[in-house]
């Protein structure tokens, strides 16, 4: 059935769609994202068009139907087999999204040259860049003997017709998805239509030709073209590549994972010659410690199965203004306010006259609230002017009453902070752990008033 192309209004960032324009997103609340995009009939190969009358399939019983196990193709780069959970699924489609400049192409390059030159047929299709600019990075990078097929191509239909063509590849990347372009779509590329409507026809070309497909995505804050999050749904797997451009290192995050787990993080060092692999992300991290300064306290957090030890840093300074400041990066706004409130209810130490600057170091983001018993440290630390111990390591989460509640995998988290030199760990009371084989001097606090406590506050 053919519809009429009706003009509708969808916003770049969520893909919601309004009939009416307006300032704000009435689905994400993100402000100017409403664009005017004729609705108009799916592109050639999405099997969309075709008349709708349908056909009775064949039913299976799910213990009947066939267990067949994933095949997956081990990338070359531990950090990326790590996070997609053992390497790439043929038929898969992967997103990756990242603001532009923190390297989704360069990975791209690197996991495309490394497969290729495992014998695997690898495509790479760039609307962004000529062909000489890859090939330069290529060079950068020493990868410019890898056999990677290269186009510079933005139209749909002609990326299809040419995979359609020679040996079935093994891997298609697409850089970007919003420079794609498809026939019969009213709408310019980068567009909500046009993204899903390419994402579409790619997706099922993979699904029944068996290649993996890596899509890169740009976030961008203008909300001009379509971000990653309007097909996240279509696709297996979404990572997101982060990280600060201050900072040398970057991380990959899976936000969505058909084939694994979502809690998983790769560390990438972006260096002169491409993303170099973090094994140990601790190290990293505590590179440039000031240990003995007030402010400065350690957290032994989890990413995913992997402890890393991060320093959190806290700055309390009176304050001049009615409202005092608290400005935070790499945690979340609202749990330092609650923190705050929890200090000055149970230990009664108040920063209401005092402005807090909290700081992950190095532009990690923590999500854990095992980090609020190291935040706490950091902050008392700050406010009392005074060092704390140089090797000690904090975690456990605060509750509103105060009560350290305890985490998981202490084990790993203790164990970690040994290997990397440290002698004392402050840590919740309650939870099973084998005291001993940790070899720590172990402080356990089931109440953050004993925190203050133990600082002479
Ligand atoms: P790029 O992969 O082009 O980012 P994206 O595709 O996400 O937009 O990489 C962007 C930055 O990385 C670029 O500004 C320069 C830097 N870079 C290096 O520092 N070393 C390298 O070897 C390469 C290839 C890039
Ligand atoms: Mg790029």
């Amino acid at each position: 059935m053919a519809r009429s192309a009706r003009a509708a209004f969808v916003c770049q960032n969520c893909g919601a769609v309004a009939p009416r324009w307006a300032g704000k997103c009435a689905g994400c609340g993100e402000w100017n994202t409403l664009v005017e995009e004729a609705d108009s009939a799916p592109p050639p190969g999405s099997g969309l068009s075709r008349a709708s009358r349908g056909r009775a399939v064949a039913l299976q019983d799910l213990a009947e139907a066939p267990a067949e196990r994933l095949d997956r193709i081990p990338t070359g780069l531990v950090e990326l087999d790590r996070v997609t959970g053992g390497g790439i699924v043929p038929g898969s489609a992967l997103l990756i999204g990242g603001e532009p400049g923190i390297g989704k192409s360069t990975l791209l390059l690197q996991v495309a040259a490394a497969l290729a030159m495992s014998g695997r047929r690898a495509v790479y299709f760039t609307g962004e860049e000529a062909a000489t600019q890859v090939r330069l990075r290529a060079e950068r990078l020493g990868l410019a003997g890898a056999p990677v097929a290269l186009a510079c191509e933005t139209s749909l239909a002609n990326i299809l017709a040419t995979l359609a063509e020679g040996k079935a590849p093994d891997l298609v990347v697409i850089d970007s998805i919003q420079t794609l372009w498809a026939d019969g779509i009213e709408a310019a590329a980068g567009m909500v239509s046009q993204v899903r409507a390419a994402t579409q026809s790619l997706v099922r070309f993979a699904k029944t030709q068996g290649p993996a497909l890596l899509l890169v995505g740009h976030v961008t804050k203008d909300g001009q073209i379509a971000g990653p999050k309007v097909i996240e749904h279509m696709v297996d797997t979404v990572l997101y590549f982060e990280g600060d451009r201050g900072h040398a290192f970057r991380i990959l995050r899976a936000a969505k994972n058909r084939f694994g787990a979502t809690d998983e993080i790769g560390v990438f060092e972006m260096a002169a010659s491409g993303l170099r692999e973090v094994a140990n992300p601790s190290e990293l991290f505590l590179g440039e410690r000031l240990a003995s300064s007030p402010g400065s306290a350690v957290f032994a957090g989890m990413e995913g199965t992997r402890p890393i030890l991060v320093e959190l840093q806290a700055l309390v300074v009176p304050s001049g203004l009615g409202t005092p400041r608290r400005a935070v990066v790499g945690w979340d706004a609202n749990r330092l306010a609650m923190l705050l409130a929890v200090l000055d209810a149970r230990t009664g130490i108040s920063f209401s006259h005092h402005d807090v600057y909290l700081n992950v170091a190095g532009g990690l983001k923590i999500t854990e609230p095992a980090a609020d018993l190291a935040a706490a440290a950091a902050l008392l630390s700050s406010i009392a002017n005074l060092a704390l111990g140089p090797y000690e390591v904090y975690f456990g989460e605060i509750s509103l009453s105060g009560a350290v509640r305890p985490a998981g995998h202490m084990g790993s988290r203790l164990k970690e902070a040994r290997k990397l030199g440290f002698k004392r760990a402050v840590l919740p009371a309650a939870g099973d752990l084998d005291e001993a084989a940790s070899r720590l001097d172990l402080l356990r606090l089931a109440h953050v008033k004993g925190l203050a406590d133990a600082l002479g506050l």
